[in-house]
């Protein structure tokens, strides 16, 4: 399968103009799968939980749901993207995965980063995997890389590709990404933003550097730090089924389940 991502430097509140620059960049890709970053239609930092929410959406129905809906059905691929889901009175930071046929399911991001703990509520939802029939695919967003249960909760799952909208600022993603790929024998496509938002007092410097990641530990493809650009990968998704290091190992059947007893326990 064909499986890539866009990066580029959304404008802070301007939905439709973030949404024509992410339609332009897909529209000469050939691709199965395309990955947009976290808040692709929004920005990020926003200074007010009632910005985040003038700025929230419906999913499904919404606006921007909508538009990666024509824009999947149009180019007969699969999307994932970053956005505000506004569901009652509560936001979350949230992910759609949607087919050429519409919307497909929601992520709503389980580990808040920073200031996002004021605007928006935790994710209540299971780990999910998808099966798209090019793979099977689980969502995470953006600071959920640095718990590794994530990517290990999605690969026992069955997940082969692991889409990841991100908006880091963080130097350490890019890199943990390869461990996170090789301990779990599993892709992931990470789509970051690039620029710097300067709002309410602070400066947030973005770090680019979208990645393709393979289970062999191998990066595929980074982008630059700074640039807008996109990054296709042919992907052989077998090779994530495969959780075999040797004949002797197999990272999902040598794990020693009786000795981590303190990993859904409390903190010590
Ligand atoms: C992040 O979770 N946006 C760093």
């Amino acid at each position: 399968m064909k499986a890539g991502f866009v990066q580029f430097d959304p404008i802070f509140g301007e939905v439709d103009k973030n949404i024509e620059k992410a339609r332009q960049l897909i529209e000469p890709l050939d691709a199965d799968l395309i990955v947009l970053p976290e808040f692709f239609n929004t920005g990020y930092l926003f200074t007010s939980k009632q910005e985040a929410e003038e700025l929230g959406e419906i999913i499904p129905g919404g606006p921007t749901t909508e538009a990666l809906c024509g824009i999947a059905g149009r180019k007969n691929l699969y999307l994932v993207g970053g956005l505000i889901e506004k569901a009652g009175d509560r936001l979350y930071n949230a992910a759609v995965l949607v087919s050429p046929e519409g919307h497909l399911g929601t992520y709503r991001k389980v580990h808040l980063f920073n200031e996002e703990t004021l605007w928006f509520t935790p994710g209540d939802n299971e780990f999910e995997v998808y099966d798209i029939g090019s793979c099977k695919l689980g969502i995470m967003i953006c600071f959920d890389w640095i718990f590794p249960e994530v990517m290990r909760v999605l690969a026992l799952k069955g997940a082969e590709v692991v889409c990841h909208p991100a908006n880091l600022v963080l130097p350490f993603c890019q890199n943990a990404m390869i461990t996170r790929c090789l301990e779990n024998r599993v892709f992931a496509v990470t789509s970051n933003r690039t620029g710097t938002e300067h709002r309410g007092g602070k400066t947030f410097c973005y770090t680019g550097r979208s990645q393709i990641t393979g289970p062999a530990a191998n990066i595929l493809y980074r982008a630059g730090a700074d640039t807008e650009e996109t990054g296709v990968v042919n992907l052989d998704v077998s090779l994530a089924r495969n959780k075999r290091l040797n004949p002797y190992n197999d990272l999902f059947y040598d794990r020693r389940i009786p000795f981590y007893g303190a990993l859904t326990g409390q903190v010590a």
